[in-house]
Parts: C-alpha cells; sequence; structure tokens
C-alpha cells in the first residue's frame, strides 16, 4: 500500500521536524533582565554578549542635567517626559527601580542590549542604538536624583 507508506513517511517527517524544533535552544537564554541579580561581575558568565556594553571609567563624574537631557532624546519616547511612563513602556520612577533592586548596571544593561518583557506588558525594549557608557551613567545620576526626589532610594 504504497499511499499508506507515503502517508507514514510524512508523519515521521513532521514528528522529526516537531522534535527538531524543540529542540531549538531557548532565545531568552542570555536575557540580560534575568540576570540582573547576578551582581556585576562580567566574568561571572562566558556569554559574549555579556560584555557588549561599556561602563564609564571608575573617576567618571556623571551630570543629571545632561542625563536628563539624554533621557529626552533616547528614552522619553517609551518611558514618559519624567520617566513616569507611557503606554510604550513603564515609569522609571518606580519602586521597583530603586538602586536595591534595579541596580545601575542593570540600567546600563538594558540600555545597550535590551531587555525582554518580565516585569510589565508593554514587550521588550531594544537596545538603544549607539549609546555609551558615559551617556547611560549621566541618564541614571538623572533617573536616581529624580528617585531620591520622591523618596525611592
Ligand atoms: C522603544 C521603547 C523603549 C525605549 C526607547 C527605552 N526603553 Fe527602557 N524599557 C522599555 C520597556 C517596554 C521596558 C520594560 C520591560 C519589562 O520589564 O517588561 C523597559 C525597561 C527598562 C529598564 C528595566 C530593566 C530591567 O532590568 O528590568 C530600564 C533600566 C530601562 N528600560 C532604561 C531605559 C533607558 C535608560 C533608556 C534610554 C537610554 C530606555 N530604557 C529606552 C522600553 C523602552
Amino acid at each position: 500500500m504504497p499511499t499508506t507508506a507515503r502517508l507514514l513517511t510524512v508523519a515521521c517527517l513532521a514528528l522529526l521536524a516537531l522534535t527538531a524544533c524543540s529542540e531549538t535552544p531557548d532565545p531568552d537564554t542570555g536575557d540580560p533582565a534575568e540576570q540582573e541579580t547576578s551582581g556585576e561581575s562580567n566574568a561571572a558568565s562566558g556569554s559574549t554578549a555579556e560584555l557588549d556594553y561599556s561602563l564609564p571609567p571608575d573617576d567618571f563624574s556623571a551630570d543629571p542635567e545632561a542625563g536628563r537631557s539624554l533621557f529626552r532624546s533616547n528614552c522619553m519616547q517609551c518611558h514618559g517626559e519624567e520617566a513616569r511612563g507611557t503606554d510604550q513602556g513603564p515609569p522609571l520612577i518606580h519602586r521597583i527601580y530603586e538602586p536595591s533592586h534595579h541596580p545601575d548596571i542593570t540600567f546600563h544593561r538594558a540600555a545597550a542590549l535590551g531587555v525582554n518583557q518580565h516585569h510589565w506588558e508593554f514587550g521588550d525594549m531594544p537596545p538603544v542604538a549607539g549609546i555609551t557608557g558615559e551617556e547611560t551613567a549621566h541618564i541614571i545620576a538623572w533617573i536616581r536624583q529624580e528617585q531620591r526626589a520622591v523618596g525611592i532610594d
């Protein structure tokens, strides 16, 4: 019965394809956000993506006013005029982004590498193209200043 044989072959191929699909590596592996509690060590993981962002030098002096305008040009479209959120992204002047839960390194990672949706329902944050560690440090200085102003610290 050639027809049955062919059907069986098709069914087997379909099964094979399904199996292969389920073995595809999880695209979430390496999610920068998931590793936010793992501390600041780049050495902790062998992933090269981990190294794909830069931090300012230790003696860098971040300026909140520079940060405010950098925020406006790079982040405001989603995070809102005073970082109070929009329908595209969450407020960053929010308890969950306080330094003890989202230390500065998570901002550097978010800006350079993007964020997979995990806290909200806005979708993923794409990487901010071309932003430098220094620019992000200015932005962080402004956000921390605004957070402190409303008692988030
Ligand atoms: C295109 C929209 C968009 C832009 C532009 C954007 N963000 Fe986001 N951002 C998001 C969304 C959406 C989330 C929430 C992801 C979640 O947790 O569900 C987010 C989350 C974050 C987080 C939390 C990261 C974490 O580890 O949970 C930080 C910090 C952040 N953004 C900083 C920034 C900064 C700084 C800029 C500008 C340099 C910026 N974002 C630009 C959409 C954006």
